[in-house]
């Protein structure tokens, strides 16, 4: 039997996700963990770190966003995930998958954005090197937002791309 083929460049995790789907699922796997280093770094007071952990973890998500982006706009993943028990190619919006991805996108738009004004409101408002002040409220609270919905979105991602590549 001939082997599928999907437009774009096939992944590397054995499912029929393409590269970059599977760089972006295998790397939330990675974030997670790190943003949980950096708030341990914060409870330490190692301020300076968790500061830079987080520009650097802000500096990887927005490389990843634009190479997913462009993956996805250019390669049709609905040809991906036709195989899927779970897609319905007359039905892309109502089917799980469909349903699936929307929730994951209500999370993951509103995430990206939440996290470039955290990040810039931390960098204007706090002193050099970052210490608590006047800023210290405001930034736990949608901080803390933050992180949580960049778990929301790891966990609607994770559910979508096992709907939509792994499912069979
Ligand atoms: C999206 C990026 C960021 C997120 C999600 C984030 C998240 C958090 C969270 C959840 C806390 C509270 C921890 C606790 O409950 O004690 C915190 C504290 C803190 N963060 Fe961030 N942070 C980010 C970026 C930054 C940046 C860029 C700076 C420095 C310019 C910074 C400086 C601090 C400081 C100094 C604290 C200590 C808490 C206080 O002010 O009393 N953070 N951060």
């Amino acid at each position: 039997m001939l082997a599928q083929t999907y437009p774009g460049i096939d992944g590397f995790l054995g499912f029929r996700g393409s590269l970059m789907l599977d760089v972006v699922f295998l790397a939330m796997f990675a974030v997670l963990p790190l943003l949980a280093i950096s708030i341990y770094l914060v409870k330490r007071r190692r301020f300076d770190l968790h500061k830079k952990l987080q520009l650097a973890l802000g500096i990887l998500l927005m490389i990843a966003i634009v190479t997913f982006e462009i993956d996805i706009r250019l390669n049709d993943w609905t040809q991906r995930a036709i195989a899927s028990p779970y897609f319905s190619a007359d039905a892309k919006w109502s089917c799980p998958v469909g349903v699936a991805l929307i929730i994951h996108l209500l999370f993951a738009v509103p995430t990206t954005l939440l996290w470039i004004v955290v990040t810039v409101r931390a960098l204007r408002n706090y002193p050099r090197p970052p210490q608590p002040g006047t800023h210290s409220a405001a930034h736990k609270f949608w901080g803390w937002l933050a992180v949580i919905e960049m778990c929301g979105t790891a966990l609607t991602g994770w559910i979508f791309y096992y709907l939509a590549f792994i499912a069979t």
